[in-house]
């Protein structure tokens, strides 16, 4: 069979080099060659990957115009997740961090087989999956999870570390009509098997930051959060913590027990819970409303010294909400860490 074509692709102003082959994507083309450069969602919809194109004959599909909307495509951006090269390219990344390019690790394919599922709220599950071999990753980042006859491919966030590398622990919301998610409890119980890639993301903790650290998660944006907070233990770093995590009602926390525990353990470290739809619950004497606004009243009044990192996970609506209130804040872009949960499965709204 013939070989297909190859090209080279540089990134600017790093000056790395990497092989892409025809028809194959550039950001899978650097994933395999364990050369980390900024993503998201992997397919069109999140810009974060977005990149100027210098030089080279290159085409993009297949992604959202809100990802990049026409007036930039003009003007030369590409997404070098839906970028297919015809030549050598050039391009120029335009949200790297070096951090983030020194702690690159080779995306490889791993057989698991579910362990046990745990019930944390009504339809949040936690999911721990055992591998056949260690898989490598970064605090905060996450894999592709395949349910091989279902054929449903969906990515999930590692709530476990380093500390168990070949044990991977996950937390699921249910949707009823999800392809996935819907799958737990019924086709996905102990015992199934399924195939992770990974690892992905560029939400993973920074070390040896000494200013304070934010988290911000709603639902299942727990899982990368969950993970963060424990490397951060694990490390024995000092610095002050706080977490914000947005819910509906009392019936959607968990791990409440293990929080307290980490606050009595931690020298300054907050949970605050903050319910969106808690106006009939007179027992609770919490944080209320939505979980952007908590952040802003509590922070405004707290003034925290030191330069933030903020750590944010979760539903797209509840980023949305949050980033504006972090850069008013004064919290540095390249100091806040997002991982938007969006969802998959739609290809009826990406431009072709
Ligand atoms: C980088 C990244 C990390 C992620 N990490 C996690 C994680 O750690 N834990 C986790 O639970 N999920 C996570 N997700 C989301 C996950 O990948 C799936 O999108 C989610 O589980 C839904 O998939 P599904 O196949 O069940 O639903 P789909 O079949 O994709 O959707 C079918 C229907 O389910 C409902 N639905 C699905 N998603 C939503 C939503 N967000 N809001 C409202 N309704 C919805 C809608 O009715 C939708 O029409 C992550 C996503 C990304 C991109
Ligand atoms: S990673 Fe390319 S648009 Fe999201």
């Amino acid at each position: 069979m013939a070989e297909k074509p190859t090209h080279t692709v540089r990134l600017e102003p790093v000056g790395v080099e990497m092989e892409v082959e025809e028809g194959e994507w550039v950001l899978d083309a650097a994933f395999r060659q364990g050369i980390a450069i900024p993503h998201g969602c992997r397919e069109g919809r999140c810009s974060s990957c977005k990149c100027l194109l210098i030089e080279g004959d290159a085409e993009v599909s297949q992604y959202s115009t809100f990802a990049l909307p026409d007036y930039e495509r003009d003007s030369g951006h590409v997404l070098l997740c839906r970028t297919y090269a015809f030549s050598d390219l050039t391009v120029e990344l335009l949200n790297y961090d070096e951090d983030m390019m020194r702690r690159s690790i080779a995306v490889k394919e791993f057989d698991g087989v579910l362990s046990r599922v745990t019930t944390l709220t009504h339809d949040i599950r936690l999911l721990e999956v055992q591998l056949a071999q260690p898989l490598k990753f970064w605090a905060g980042q996450y894999v592709e999870l395949t349910v091989p006859g279902a054929d449903v491919t969906r990515s999930y966030s590692m709530a476990s570390t380093q500390g168990t590398p070949d044990k991977l622990h996950f937390i699921i919301r249910k949707y009823p009509q999800g392809a996935f998610s819907s799958l737990v409890d019924t086709t996905l119980q102990p015992g199934t098997p399924l195939k992770i890639k990974g690892p992905f993301g560029n939400c993973f903790r920074r070390e040896g930051r000494p200013g304070p650290m934010v988290l911000v998660g709603g639902g299942s944006g727990m899982s990368p959060l969950w993970s963060i907070l424990h490397d951060h233990i694990a490390s024995g770093e000092q610095r002050p913590i706080r977490f914000f995590y947005g819910a509906r009602t009392r019936k959607d926390l968990f791990f409440q027990e293990e929080l307290a525990a980490i606050a009595a353990k931690l020298t300054d470290f907050e949970f605050i819970p903050v319910l969106s739809h808690a106006t009939d619950d007179e027992d609770w004497q919490g944080e209320t409303g939505f979980v952007h606004e908590a952040v802003e009243r509590i922070l405004r009044q707290q003034k925290l010294t030191g330069e933030i990192d903020a750590y944010t996970c979760g539903p797209p609506p509840m980023i949305d909400a949050v980033l504006p209130v972090l850069q008013v804040l004064g919290v540095e872009p390249e100091h806040t860490h997002v991982d938007k949960f969006i969802q998959a499965s739609n290809t009826l709204d990406l431009v072709h």
